[in-house]
């Protein structure tokens, strides 16, 4: 009752304040005020509202000028850097989600943050995507339940997140003008899934809205996306702000209930919709809703504990190291090799153990308050570097570790993607690791059989030597107290529990999407065959499959037993030492006229269990988990197999049947014959033209038609002017950082260069502050048009304040 009043009364509050604003006002209000906060109006009592980046820590920064900027160049506030989202997914463990996104809250609110950003929740679509550090998994369903929890618990804290990016944002190349052409089935099933489990069921206060375009529209322009599925169809109630720099046409924003314009400083085509509004073809209360959400948020802010408590810090680092072991995935362990008993003399390999690649680079870069390596974490524990820290080698490292582990019971080397590979702004190239990586890997193990791999990646990487060590110990990136965590795994003292959120394939070319990633349109070919929907269907062999992990201990599954939609099995641990299994339910849908993956996740549970110790676990499925979507959820009748294990490929593996009955209507299908009914080879554009039924137009940005949306790297080949700019920002950002191959390899040089010259020039003015007319210009002269640019660019000379 009380909330309801609460409620009541913003909503009051909210329309009185509304108004009290004239047009213009209600305009400004929905453009940020600097880098991270929103506009306040005092007179009318709206606080401001203060935004910071997540997803695994607090990245607060100064609200504007030299300090601020999107790509995590800049310095921030010392905050605790948690497990990147690689490993929550890894984790399989929604208490780990929730107790992550509760303690990033605690932080926010004693840095009086009110919004965090995150967490980002883009389904991992291909090994190669920059950003699938920051990410979960490549199954919609384990998605949307981690972040539900996250999102749950850090609003209970009173701090605000936000869900990110919304839609379709599976890639960083082009990434403020690539179009993700996907057919319906697979955007509901696959890539607006997670979202959907996520707003229903952890209620963010705002949801951010990708920079792409998905289908021709792009996300900030996209009435279907934002009215039509996020609120109308899932209740959304909440504020969407744009990704920095994701606004496209204001005027269709407003539209399409996109509220917030981030970042602040400029007023991208404010003047046209004031004119729009005045013509009629821009409802005032288009603007209204958008302006009364955003009201709605920073009233809320108000409710955020006034006194925050005070952050005990090493309490947060130890909850860090906690995390971080219950994510980490035990991949191989042969002959039971770990966990090391203390006695057993090591060697410790590799710089990455003493230098520990523990996030990622871009905005999501943690400023953090500790860091522990490996070596920290076992002195005296004779070591040696193996590569440099670019990821080469040379015969001397290679002799220098071969020579130590010679000398040692077991060899001990830490290895994984260096930082220049992995970021935000750009993607892998393919999915190995360096070269040097691999030869030192080779190299130690035949010197000494008993080699364990550490690895740190954010996503799958090639791993040609996984028959040549006996243990591997994935990490992910594991935040601030890695170093500590992978001690504490490798000697037992915890005992691994995290399970593969994503496929490891044997080889990039056996990813259904390898042909169509990273393309500036890319066009999602392999539809809802994406990770092990594809691989177990297809019968395509992989290294290590999803939901693959193991454990110091052992499980025993009996006593399945059905009764309607209610599943009950009980686990038991049968092994020497306590341990958590992650119990998997997988439906396994009959053969009917719709194509349908071969498995697919319906359930999770991470059990704790004692030596012996023995639990009753449940799931309830519901009909929706049956459903396909084909213009709508429709259920399919027969016969389903429920699978419940401990990962498709472990011994534990029970399966019953459930008979689907009367539901109605059934799918259709209709596309029999083409490549989602055989998975034969790679899809094909034909088959996908079928599917999306029509033909594929590209999107292509001709001379005469540029427009704000098109980049200087488009413009360029056509016009001197955009090229001179293209040149003179190349040359600026390489005085500025410095021309050396180590400047320009770094992830700051790509990820700025790619921001200025590969983003539209609308950014320009949405967050470079430069005049829109000006632009405008420029555009024109580009097109052809070199008067009308001319008295373009005159008009914005004259403007005052210039
Ligand atoms: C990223 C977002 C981030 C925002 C603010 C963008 O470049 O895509 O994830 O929250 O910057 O830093």
């Amino acid at each position: 009752m009380a909330t309801k009043n609460k409620t009541m009364n913003i909503s009051t509050e909210v329309s009185g304040i509304l108004a009290k604003l004239t047009l213009k006002e209600k305009i400004a209000l929905t453009y940020g005020a600097n880098f991270w906060q929103t506009i306040p109006m005092e007179k009318v009592g709206i606080p401001t509202v203060m935004m910071s980046d997540g997803p695994h820590g607090l990245r607060k920064q100064n609200t504007a000028g030299e300090g601020a900027d999107m790509l995590g160049v800049q310095p921030s506030q010392p905050a605790t850097c948690f497990p990147t989202g690689v490993c929550i997914g890894n984790s399989w463990d929604v208490e780990v989600a929730s107790s992550v996104g509760e303690a990033i809250a605690r932080e926010a609110n004693a840095q009086e943050v009110d919004v965090f950003l995150g967490p980002g929740i883009n389904i991992k679509r291909n090994p190669l995507c920059g950003r699938n550090f920051e990410y979960y998994s490549e199954d919609p369903y384990l998605t949307g339940k981690l972040a539900a929890a996250y999102i749950a618990a850090a609003e209970a804290q009173g701090s605000g997140t936000s869900l990110k990016h919304f839609a379709a944002n599976s890639q960083e190349h082009r990434r403020f003008v690539s179009d993700s052409v996907i057919d319906e089935r697979a955007l509901r099933e696959i890539y607006l899934r997670g979202f959907e489990i996520a707003v229903k069921e952890g209620k963010p206060s705002t949801v951010m809205c990708a920079y792409n375009k998905i289908n021709g529209t792009y996300c900030s322009d996209n009435q279907w996306l934002l009215n039509d599925v996020l609120r109308k169809e899932w209740g959304f109630e909440g504020m969407v702000v744009t990704d920095w720099g994701a606004l496209n046409d204001r005027i269709k924003a407003y539209q399409a209930g996109c509220d917030l314009s981030m970042p602040g400083g400029g007023a991208y085509m404010a003047t046209a919709a004031l004119a729009a509004v005045g013509k009629g073809t821009l409802k005032e209360s288009d603007i209204d809703a958008c302006a009364a959400r955003i009201i709605k948020l920073a009233l809320k802010g108000k409710i955020r504990p006034p006194q925050a408590a005070a952050v005990d810090y090493d309490a947060q680092h130890e909850l860090a190291r906690t995390f971080a072991e219950r994510c980490a995935v035990l991949l191989q362990n042969n002959d039971s090799l770990l966990p090391l008993n203390e006695s057993t003399s090591l060697a410790l390999i590799g710089s990455m153990a003493t230098k520990p690649r523990y996030q990622g680079a871009g905005s999501s870069l943690i400023n953090p308050t500790r860091l522990s390596s490996l070596s920290d974490a076992m002195p005296g524990v004779p070591a040696c570097k193996g590569y440099h820290e670019d990821g080469s080698t040379g015969d001397d490292l290679i002799n220098e570790a071969v020579q130590l582990a010679g000398k040692a019971e077991v060899a001990v080397i830490c290895a994984g993607l260096p930082a220049a590979l992995e970021s935000e702004g750009y993607d892998r190239c393919d999915m190995k690791l360096p070269e040097g990586h691999n030869r030192l890997i080779e190299a130690v193990a035949k010197a000494n059989p008993n080699t364990v791999v550490i690895l740190y990646a954010g996503s799958a990487v090639e791993t040609p030597w996984a028959e040549k060590v006996k243990a591997i110990l994935y990490m992910g990136l594991p935040g601030q107290a890695g170093g500590k965590a992978a001690h504490n795994l490798l000697y037992g003292k915890a005992n691994p529990s995290g399970r593969l959120a994503e496929t490891w394939p044997l080889r990039y070319e056996d990813c259904p999407s390898a042909a169509t990633f990273g393309q500036r349109d890319t066009l999602y070919m392999e539809s809802i065959f994406v990770g092990y929907r594809y691989y177990t269907s297809a019968q395509v062999a992989v290294r290590w499959g999803f939901g693959h992990g193991l454990s110091y201990t052992s499980f025993k599954y009996t006593d399945l037993v059905i009764d309607g939609l209610n599943i009950d099995i009980t686990i038991q641990n049968t092994g020497a030492v306590p341990g958590a299994e992650v119990v998997q339910l997988y439906l396994q849908a009959p053969s009917g006229k719709a194509f349908r993956p071969l498995h697919e996740l319906k359930g999770f549970q991470k059990v704790h269990l004692q030596p012996g110790e023995s639990r009753r676990v449940h799931f309830t499925l519901s009909a929706k988990d049956f459903a396909i979507w084909e213009n709508g959820w429709v259920v399919m009748n027969g016969s389903y197999t429920l699978i419940v294990c401990g990962g498709l490929d472990s011994g534990n593996v029970l399966t019953t049947v459930y008979e689907m009955k009367d539901e109605q209507p059934e799918p259709q299908g209709e596309l029999e014959g083409n490549w989602y009914y055989c998975l034969k080879g790679k899809p094909d554009q034909a088959s996908f033209e079928h599917l999306m039924g029509k033909p594929y137009q590209a999107s292509q940005s001709t001379k005469g038609q540029y427009s704000f949306s098109n980049s200087l790297e488009e413009m360029r080949k056509d016009s001197r002017v955009m090229a001179m700019m293209y040149n003179g920002v190349k040359q600026h950002l390489t005085k500025a950082l410095g021309s050396d191959n180590a400047v320009q390899d770094s992830p700051a040089f790509k990820m700025i260069l790619a921001a200025t010259v590969e983003s539209p020039v609308r950014n320009l003015v949405v967050s470079g502050g430069i005049d829109e007319d000006l632009i405008g210009g420029l555009i024109d002269i580009a097109n052809r048009h070199p008067l009308q640019g001319l008295s373009k660019i005159l008009q914005s000379k004259r403007k005052p304040n210039r």
